[in-house]
């Protein structure tokens, strides 16, 4: 473990079947003014709002309604949330619902005291929170993007056509998280397999950087296994319990800081994804699985050690008789077998992005210097390209 670094994670976890339980024992640390974060309805037509309605009640909270958070979240709806949950004095966010219902109350909690446009604040100047932050809870319905238990928090701007990321600080992320597996189980098969792409790929996005000895890469490595061998039992049987609840852990723990101790990370797939996102509103792990493929075979040959390492630790293809890179090249082979098996999309045409787009695509993506090759325009275009 090179390099200096600190680590702390103040996110509360309660897992399990009876998790929603434990709600009772957090709301009493917070006023009584609760504004209830929701997606397009999901959760009313699984059950889970009635429940959680029930124990706010029970609670005396008085709810603030704060419905129709949409995948990808955007600016214009940031600014709607803001309005309320200033306008009503909230005492806290309770996120029920997916990655966007969770990236949008973070989002909600550093803008509601805002004194500037939050959108230009946080996802343009980057700038910190220096106004009140209102906390953060989650009930989490959909395993994948590992807000759960970060700092995360993705806004897309239409207008602009930017989707961006900002990861705010300990004092942002959510106080606890609700981790029941079976909350997940209504997802439709595409969501899931969605969730468990980007499940994987948060994991890559830290692996595939540095050349050092680092326990990080064996806590990847770990990882990766459990979400292939979890992934193919729930792709036959969504309903399998043992699956599902192994999705949904690993989900928070390839996310939450922990595995990108002493690396420089890449995060290049999630650019290129966010940039289509922002064209397309694609569902994120599509995005990212779809300009995977392209990305990592190209810049293979800047880290064919660690390519051929993930060949033989992750897919357990042997290495005798090959060059390295044959070795690499499998692994990434082995990848893409997966990936079809899970019938994960692998064009963004198929998202929705056509030629005309590719420039503005281009434009649109952050390039980042953490991994392997630090991309130039032209070579993202071409990855772009690879990948229509
Ligand atoms: O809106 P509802 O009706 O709830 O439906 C949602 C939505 O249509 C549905 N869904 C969620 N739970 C369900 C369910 N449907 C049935 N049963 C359930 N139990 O699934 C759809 C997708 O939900 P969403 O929250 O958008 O998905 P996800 O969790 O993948 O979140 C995506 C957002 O998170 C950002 C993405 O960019 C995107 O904006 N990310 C956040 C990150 C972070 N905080 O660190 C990192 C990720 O890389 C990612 O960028
Ligand atoms: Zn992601």
């Amino acid at each position: 473990m090179l390099g200096n670094f600190s680590y702390h994670n103040p996110t509360k976890l309660y897992f399990g079947e009876n998790a929603l339980d434990f709600l009772n024992e957090e709301l009493p640390k917070y006023g009584k003014k609760v504004q209830l974060v929701y997606g397009g309805g999901s959760i009313k037509k699984n059950g889970i709002y009635d429940s959680v309605v029930e124990i706010l009640k029970s609670n005396g909270k008085i709810i603030f309604e704060d419905g129709g958070v949409m995948p990808n979240p955007t600016a214009d709806k940031l600014r709607e949330g803001a309005k309320i949950a200033k306008d009503n004095d909230v005492d806290l966010l309770l996120a029920v619902g997916g990655g966007s219902c969770c990236d949008y109350a973070k989002a909600v909690s550093v803008s509601a005291y805002c004194n500037d446009d939050p959108w230009e604040k946080y996802y343009v100047r980057f700038e910190e929170p220096d106004c009140k932050i209102i906390p953060v809870g989650c009930v989490l319905t959909m395993a994948g993007t590992g807000s759960e238990m970060n700092g995360g928090s993705v806004i897309t701007n239409h207008e602009q056509k930017l989707k961006i990321g900002h990861v705010f600080g300990d004092n942002v992320m959510p106080k606890f998280s609700i981790l029941n597996p079976k909350f997940t189980m209504s997802l439709p098969k595409r969501q899931m397999t969605a969730g468990i792409y980007d499940i994987f790929n948060h994991i890559c996005e830290q692996y595939f950087s540095g050349d050092d000895d680092n326990t990080s890469d064996y806590l990847a490595e770990a990882l990766m296994k459990s979400v292939v061998h979890s992934s193919l039992i729930a792709i036959d049987n969504p309903e399998d319990y043992e699956a599902r609840s192994n999705i949904m852990w690993t989900a928070t723990w390839a996310l939450n800081t922990l595995i990108s101790r002493g690396k420089t990370t890449d995060w290049m797939v999630h650019m290129l994804g966010q940039a289509v996102g922002a064209y397309t509103d694609a569902t994120h792990g599509m995005t990212l699985a779809a300009v995977s493929l392209p990305y990592y075979r190209f810049i293979l040959p800047y880290g064919v050690a660690k390519f051929k390492r993930f060949a033989q630790q992750v897919w357990n293809i042997s290495a005798e008789g090959k060059t390295d890179e044959q070795t690499a090249l499998e692994g990434l082979a082995a990848m893409e077998d997966w990936m079809k098996r899970l019938g994960l999309t692998l064009k963004i045409g198929e998202l929705g992005a056509t030629e005309d787009m590719l420039e503005g695509i281009a434009d649109a993506t952050l390039i980042l210097d953490g991994g392997y090759k630090v991309l130039s325009r032209e070579e993202v275009v071409n990855i772009l390209k690879a990948s229509l």
